[in-house]
């Protein structure tokens, strides 16, 4: 019997949808430094995310990600998962969650690109 076209498919990152990121895959966490979310505390932001350690997470600096005014900004990439307005404490309820647990942080999300309806 053929397996089905989907089981063909390689794993994660490319065929994952965003919502449903799995703990297990290579996360890069993009911190910006740029103007405007620095003068909001992403330089805090960014010591904050430099103490983490999870396996298999990345943390970079990044220029302006383009959401200036509701910074500081974070981007978890392969997850296309966007936060917003963070304080260094938020960071270590992000990396054990969603770094850690694979579960995006509900209230931390940039509601631009994350919509509710
Ligand atoms: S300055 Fe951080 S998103 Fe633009």
């Amino acid at each position: 019997m053929n397996p089905s076209p989907s089981s063909k498919l390689p794993p994660y990152p490319g065929n994952a949808l965003p919502d449903t990121p799995s703990p297990q895959i290579h996360r890069c966490v993009l911190v910006c430094q740029h103007r405007t979310c620095l003068r909001h505390g992403a330089a805090a932001v960014m010591s904050a995310f430099a103490q983490v350690r999870v396996p298999g997470v990345t943390i970079q600096t990044s220029e302006c990600l383009g959401q200036c005014s509701i910074g500081p900004n974070a981007q978890v990439l392969p997850d296309n998962i966007w936060y917003a307005r963070l304080t260094p404490e938020d960071v270590a309820i992000i990396a054990e969650e969603h770094l850690q647990g694979g579960q995006p942080v509900d209230r931390l999300l940039n509601p631009r690109i994350h919509l509710r309806f």
